[in-house]
């Protein structure tokens, strides 16, 4: 069940302290990525005033750094938001990645408050993302949250 894939991880993800700061973004993205729907996973952080990809699972990307301002993507950090997109047809604040992604659930990683990082799924299906995906990225932001900020810039 999804439910239990979603405890699993978490579980996971509180067991890594020891690992370092790569290693730690590399397995929530790809564990993140065995979630039905989660087509493609990312975390990125802000460094200089743009938003960097630090590490994903699934295809690559030309949108490996993002200015803020630019995309759903830097709507999260600005707003200091979740942002879960439906249909990103129907949004013109989309960034395009891949041509299969329909829907979009971008979730802040926020130190003391404030937004310094974020992890991005897209998914191949409409509306592939509830509230309970939203809670729990939230989660798994808040138990990375000092491994994105000892990488963040201002
Ligand atoms: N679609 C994002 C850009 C990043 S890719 O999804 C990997 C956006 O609108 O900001």
């Amino acid at each position: 069940m999804k439910s239990d894939l979603y405890s699993d991880i978490l579980a996971t993800v509180s067991k890594s302290a020891h690992l370092d700061v790569k290693k730690t973004f590399d397995l929530v993205c790809s564990l993140l990525r065995k979630i039905p729907g989660y087509d493609w996973t990312g975390i990125y952080v802000v460094k200089g005033g743009k938003l960097v990809l630090v590490s994903y699972d699934g295809e690559k990307t030309d949108h490996d750094v993002i200015s803020l301002g630019d995309g759903l993507c830097s709507l999260a950090i600005v707003r200091n938001d979740v942002v879960n997109e439906f249909d990103v047809r129907s949004n013109d604040k989309y960034l395009a990645c891949f041509p299969s992604t329909r829907s979009e659930l971008v979730v802040p990683i926020r130190f003391e408050g404030k937004a310094i990082g974020e992890l991005d799924i897209d998914s191949d299906k409409t509306g592939a993302f509830s509230d309970r995906d939203e809670k729990f990225l939230l989660e798994v932001g808040e138990m990375i949250s000092r491994k994105v900020q000892s990488v963040y810039g201002p």
